[in-house]
């Protein structure tokens, strides 16, 4: 049994979009197996937008960080899903990692972000990203730099390892056949905590 946290970046608080859709197809699938499944909806949280470097180092803490905080250190795997945008995530998604990661919740005993031991160590990570350009150009052409950046400085640096990740592109374009089967390859991560 894996205790898994669900980070849903898209920032349409209304839902009803593709990642919402897989999100809920990885939940169920992962309860429906044993795992223990919690939702942060980034778009339905309270996220102020973080204006200096004295706030982040500061214990002052809003209340739904607060709460997001406590699931992502229950849990040992992170799920974030979040449509690319303009080449990287959506500004409420970048709010939400610069207000929760802050250097004494990942650092134990520091208000310092690259000293002392990593609470978050050992937690593993997948990644879900959905773009309007072919998936192929995204990774080879480009190189994949947002999400790269997601994994390596934001995850990587504070210890949470990016275990696995999904690129979806061409959605516009997405055919009901072709949804399916993305539905179907997030249920199968879900069941494997994957
Ligand atoms: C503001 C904005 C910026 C976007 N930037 C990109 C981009 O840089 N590259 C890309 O391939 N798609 C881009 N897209 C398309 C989204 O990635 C695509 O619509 C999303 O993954 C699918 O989710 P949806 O249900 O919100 O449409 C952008 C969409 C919006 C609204």
């Amino acid at each position: 049994m894996t205790r898994i946290t669900i980070i849903q970046g898209h920032p349409d608080p209304v839902g009803g979009h593709l990642l919402h859709a897989l999100a809920g197809a990885y939940a169920m699938a992962a309860q429906a197996a044993g795992h223990e499944v919690r939702v942060l909806e980034v778009a339905r949280l309270r996220v102020p937008p973080l204006l200096t470097a004295e706030d982040f180092a500061s214990e002052a803490i809003a209340p739904d960080i607060r709460a997001a905080q406590e699931s992502l250190a229950w849990a040992q795997h992170w799920v974030v899903f979040y449509p690319l945008w303009l080449g990287c995530m959506p500004a409420g998604l970048k709010a939400f990692w610069e207000q929760a990661l802050r250097p004494g919740f990942v650092r134990e005993g520091g208000q310092d972000i690259t000293t002392g031991r990593l609470r978050l160590k050992g937690r593993t990570a997948h990644v879900v990203v959905s773009m309007g350009m072919p998936g192929f150009i995204y990774r080879w052409f480009y190189g994949a730099p947002g999400v790269k950046a997601l994994e390596r400085n934001i995850l990587g640096f504070i210890g949470v390892k990016p275990r696995r990740r999904t690129i979806i592109g061409g959605v516009g374009q997405m055919t009901a056949e072709r949804a399916k089967a993305w539905l179907a390859r997030m249920e199968a991560a879900g069941r494997a905590a994957g």
